[in-house]
């Protein structure tokens, strides 16, 4: 059966002061409605149908080649009109599911039940008791406790006011009873405007059932409308990655400074310290201890890896047993064997580097192959760009790579060669060889050191 996602993202959204649409704001990195549209997409015979208004251009195309319907709510007559903006690219005989743009984190195992609930023929609507409803729509019950409708807060009287059991916006239902209740709403109210709300008291009257649901947690349906609601969900999604973690058998040196936006995944025994930063896919082995500042993005981290203060991977692979840091910057493209070392500033960019090999200091590494058992000495570079091309640089195993050598790409160093510090390399050198390419010492004995002129 067809489930169609009906997500509401035409407000303006003007307390968060932005040019940027509300719904694009980022919430662990990602914008909140993508947050929506990530959840929804694993119910299955999802099908995203989004109502833009305030921005609608620019959220289309952020938005774009995901297979999202977009429906212009030009004029925001309410959330009833917005979501009947939406009937024509409707199933009739599915079932339809309206969510806000800017609800971010209503799990999808929630969202799934409602839409089975609405396969039944019922209504499914996810409610929440607050100890302060101000603001939202309250649920009516009857003596039985049926729900027999939603009042808006505008429009309740002083008992209405007192309920604490409020509206979330989120509710499922079969596409059919939607489609023949949305044009009978009226703006005969205190906003003058189409409540979607007001298909609840239809349902009740049709004796249809009235199945309501709630989150685990407040903030699974906390909507976004200003910086700070942002920011306080924000603490909140980033305290249940840490306790994801934890469970996982890793530990935080602390809970609460540690963010996830991506999707990380751990082996056991790991330990983080403070200010990690976690970006894009990221797949940690076991056994990993990472020291404080550090950011990783898009990478794969083997077993038994340590990596010290400050140290910013992009992009990386890095082998079991291997040491980066403190200072160290792994750019895309970089890959590094077991056991290899790599020290305090030195960049690494598009290279493999082969087992046990060591880059311990201040050394910019691009666009080469490394062997095993490699030694590139203090403030070595490779000059692998000639302004126009990148050029590769190869180094056998177990070569000796002097401080401060220039590596001119293309060139090779052959396995087991040494290189003389300070050495320029613009030719290849054989296997086993030694290549010193630097000015002669010359000593002076009949210099004077000038004195200063009167
Ligand atoms: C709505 C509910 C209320 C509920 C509350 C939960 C109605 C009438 N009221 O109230 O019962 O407690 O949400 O937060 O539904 N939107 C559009 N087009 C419109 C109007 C709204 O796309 O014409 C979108 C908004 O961008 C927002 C969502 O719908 O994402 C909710 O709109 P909002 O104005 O915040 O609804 P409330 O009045 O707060
Ligand atoms: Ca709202």
């Amino acid at each position: 059966m067809q489930a169609d996602i009906v997500i509401l993202a035409a407000g303006q959204g003007s307390r968060m002061k932005s040019k940027l649409p509300k719904v694009l704001h980022p919430l662990a990195g990602k914008p909140l409605v993508q947050h929506v549209i990530d959840q929804a997409s694993t119910i299955d015979g999802a099908k995203m149908h989004i109502v833009v208004g305030h921005g609608a251009d620019q959220v289309e195309s952020a938005l774009a080649n995901q297979g999202a319907a977009f429906y212009l709510q030009s004029e925001q007559l309410g959330t009833g009109h917005a979501v009947a903006q939406a009937v024509p690219g409707l199933d009739v005989e599915g079932v339809s599911l309206i969510l806000y743009g800017d609800v971010p984190l209503t799990p999808a195992a929630v969202l799934q039940s409602m839409v089975q609930i609405a396969a039944r023929g019922h209504l499914a609507l996810l409610t929440v008791v607050l100890d302060d409803p101000t603001g939202y729509g309250r649920i009516e019950r009857n003596a039985v406790n049926d729900v027999v409708g939603i009042v808006e807060q505008k429009d309740a009287d002083a008992e209405q006011l007192k309920i604490t059991e409020v509206n979330t916006g989120i509710l499922a239902l079969p596409t059919k009873l939607m489609m023949e209740w949305l044009p009978k709403l009226s703006s005969n109210n205190a906003q003058g405007e189409y409540y979607l709300t007001d298909l609840i008291a239809m349902a009740a009257e049709a004796r249809v059932a009235i199945h309501t649901l709630n989150p685990e947690s407040e903030y699974e349906v906390q909507g976004v409308n200003n910086r700070r609601q942002l920011a306080e969900l924000e603490r909140w999604y980033q305290l249940q990655q840490a306790n994801r973690l934890m469970d996982a058998g890793v530990s935080l040196a602390d809970p609460t400074r540690i963010d996830v936006r991506g999707a990380l995944s751990t082996g056991t025994d790991c330990s983080f310290d403070i200010n990690l930063i976690i970006e894009g896919e990221v797949e940690i082995g076991s056994n990993v201890r990472i020291g404080p500042n550090c950011v990783i993005k898009d990478a794969k981290i083997g077993d038994d890896v340590e990596i010290l203060a400050n140290s910013h991977i992009d992009g990386a692979t890095v082998g079991a047993n291997a040491q980066i840091g403190p200072y160290a910057r792994l750019r895309p493209g970089t890959e590094l064997a077991e056991k290899t070392k790599v020290g305090n500033f030195v960049e690494i960019k598009k290279a493999t580097v082969g087992v046990g090999s060591k880059v311990n200091h201040l050394s910019y590494i691009g666009d080469a192959q490394l062997g095993s058992d490699v030694n590139v000495g203090a403030g070595t570079i490779t000059c692998n760009y000639d302004g126009v091309n990148k050029s590769l640089t190869e180094i056998g195993d177990n070569a000796f790579i002097g401080s401060n050598t220039s590596l001119v790409a293309p060139v090779k160093v052959g396995s087991g060669a040494t290189v003389g510090a300070g050495s320029t390399i613009t030719k290849e050198i054989g296997d086993n060889e030694l290549a010193v390419a630097r000015g002669k010492q010359r000593n002076i004995d009949t210099w004077e050191r000038p004195t200063k002129k009167v």
